[in-house]
């Protein structure tokens, strides 16, 4: 496995904010409100890597030479339902962010994904794209969504999961080495129905409040 492509944030506020969402006791509005959190923690350091560039600015002193973000502009793409939690969270950071939207589910027999929605902004080939779920199980979902990304034509994608399990990581290394990899922590394993033990549970269910 190729591990700079494998970013495991373990910052001590994510593991901290993490432990919160594992715990079963963790209600609906926490868990929403920390997933966002967290979302805003990993996208500081998703971003680490984007260019800078010179511009000539007059501050109330002098003129100077200074640094702002250049190259292509961002979008993000939440996975429905999950991912739309992480939205927020990473728009503080880079409010002029496009979104776009692709629902899938995990079929509960087979943990194939099921392609319900797509809806990219038109210039989405020309966006760097981070692509938002907070679990990455079998790889499955995430794995189809990056399909998706790469029949817009986006060049240029990064994968951004607050918790993960070694198949799914492995999954998308083996279906997507050119993209790299952004979670909080990777679990032990999978259980018989596809979850991550120990997991959080399902992260839709706990942010929308379903169960
Ligand atoms: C969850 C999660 C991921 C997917 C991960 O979504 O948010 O999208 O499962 O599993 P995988 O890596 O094995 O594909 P789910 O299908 O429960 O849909 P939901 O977000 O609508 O609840
Ligand atoms: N989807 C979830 O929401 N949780 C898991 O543990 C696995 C897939």
């Amino acid at each position: 496995m190729n591990k700079e492509m494998v970013h495991i944030l373990d910052h001590p506020l994510l593991q901290h904010k993490l432990t919160i969402l594992r715990d079963e006791n963790t209600s609906v509005t926490e868990f929403r409100q920390v997933v966002g959190e967290i979302a805003t923690l990993m996208c500081y350091e998703a971003t680490r890597d984007l260019p800078l560039e010179d511009v000539e600015i007059q501050t109330p002193v002098a003129k100077a030479t200074v640094k702002k973000i250049a190259g292509k502009k961002l979008a993000i793409v939440p996975i429905l339902r999950a991912g739309l939690g992480m939205v927020d969270g990473i728009l503080t950071l880079i409010p002029g962010a496009k979104v776009g939207h692709i629902g899938l589910f995990r079929d509960p027999d087979t943990l194939e994904p099921v392609k319900y929605y797509c809806k990219m902004p038109s210039d989405i080939a020309e966006r760097d794209v981070i692509i938002l779920d907070p679990m990455l199980a079998t790889g499955g979902s995430a794995s189809a969504a990056i399909d998706f990304m790469k029949e817009y034509g986006v060049k240029n994608i990064k994968l951004m999961n607050i918790l993960a399990a070694p198949e799914g990581i492995q999954r998308i290394r083996e279906d997507h080495p050119d993209v790299p990899i952004y979670v909080a922590a990777c679990d032990e394993k999978l259980n018989d129905h596809g979850y991550i033990v120990p997991g959080l549970g399902d992260a839709g269910d706990r942010i929308f409040g379903t169960k």
